[in-house]
């Protein structure tokens, strides 16, 4: 017996699609301003808010700006404000050791927002490319990176972060052992309730290079980092970071860059099931921005279809440079 199709699709799949009413009934993931963790750049002096050619609308800025900066986030609701110093050339050395002074500038407006504004949390980067002579996340010797004598130093450096009161630290640095040792550390030292965010899943990538514009590393690095951050290849890779880390202590995971990685973050939440985040990294942000400015995609669209795309890959949060531009837009929805 032959079985006649009927001549109308049964399933209209347009259906829930006819209106805004019905769309957002059956939208399957939201965007919300506790997703979102603003990464901004601290320089020194007063009274300064530099632009950053490379990242247009984001700008470096000393450490009374950050404080209001960081009052506005908080009263836009963004739960984090997250920390990355652009450091005076001077002050980078072969040892890196403005890395744990304690009066560096990281530390100094961790406490400054910590005082102004206790109700955010503050999170801090731990890597030596701030203050290495030869802009890597650390020691150089003979054109190796050693990994356990640049653990030494990322502890001093977590320690530093933690006892100015940052609330999450975020090893940054993809040195093997850092994240077991920096919480024994911690423990050691009082700092249990110190979350660490491990850059788990950290990718060797080209989109990293206008952080280091905002962050004056671009000239001093010499070579790339691929001996320690991941070949863009790799997923399974991705999944024994991630289990390691958990292992020795990390609170959170995070996947880096994003959008080239969502595969990655699905993985991640899927297997795991922790708290997981994705960075939106600089050089993201700049495609979006130059192509909006360009006239060539609609700007406010794409960011919020980028960010959307983070919580559909299953992310629980998103650290973006367009944390305040979103949190704005989405408080007069
Ligand atoms: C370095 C660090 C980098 C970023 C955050 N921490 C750059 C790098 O690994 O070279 C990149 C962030 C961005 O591109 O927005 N420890």
């Amino acid at each position: 017996m032959t079985i006649t199709p009927p001549s109308y699709p049964t399933a209209r799949l347009r259906r829930t699609r006819q209106s805004s009413a019905i769309r957002s009934l059956v939208r399957e993931n939201t965007l919300t301003v506790d997703d979102l963790i603003w990464p901004v750049f601290i320089r020194d002096g007063e009274g300064v808010e530099e632009p950053i050619p490379s990242m247009p609308g984001v700008m470096r800025r000393s450490v009374d700006k950050i404080v209001e900066a960081a009052r506005e986030a908080a009263d836009l609701g963004i739960p984090v404000i997250c920390l990355f110093p652009y450091t005076d050339p001077s002050l980078k050395t072969e040892d890196c050791a403005e890395a744990w002074n304690p009066e560096n500038l990281s530390n100094r407006a961790t406490r400054a927002i910590k005082a102004a504004v206790p109700e955010i949390a503050v999170m801090t980067d731990v890597a030596l490319d701030p203050y290495n002579i030869n802009g890597h996340d650390g020691f150089v010797v003979d054109g190796k990176i050693l990994n356990d004598e640049t653990v030494e130093a990322l502890v001093k450096q977590a320690l530093s972060q933690a006892e100015a009161g940052a609330d999450i630290i975020g090893p940054s640095d993809m040195m093997d052992g850092r994240i077991g040792a920096i919480r024994t550390a911690l423990e050691a030292q009082g700092h249990q309730n110190t979350m660490l965010l491990s850059y788990a899943a950290k990718y060797a990538s080209a989109f990293y290079g206008p952080f280091r514009d905002a962050v004056g590393a671009s000239g001093a690095l010499k070579g790339d980092k691929s001996t320690y951050q991941m070949d863009p290849a790799n997923s399974d890779e991705a999944l024994r970071l991630v289990a390691r880390d958990i292992d020795e202590g990390a609170d959170m995971v995070m996947v880096k860059p994003g959008m080239p990685y969502l595969d990655i973050c699905r993985r991640v939440k899927d297997r795991f099931g922790v708290p997981t985040y994705a960075y939106q990294v600089s050089g993201e942000y700049a495609m979006i921005q130059g192509a909006a400015q360009n006239g060539w995609i609609d700007g406010e669209k794409a960011m919020f279809e980028s960010l959307m795309a983070f919580k559909r890959a299953g992310c629980d949060g998103i650290l973006t440079y367009f944390a305040p531009a979103v949190a704005r837009k989405l408080s007069q929805r």
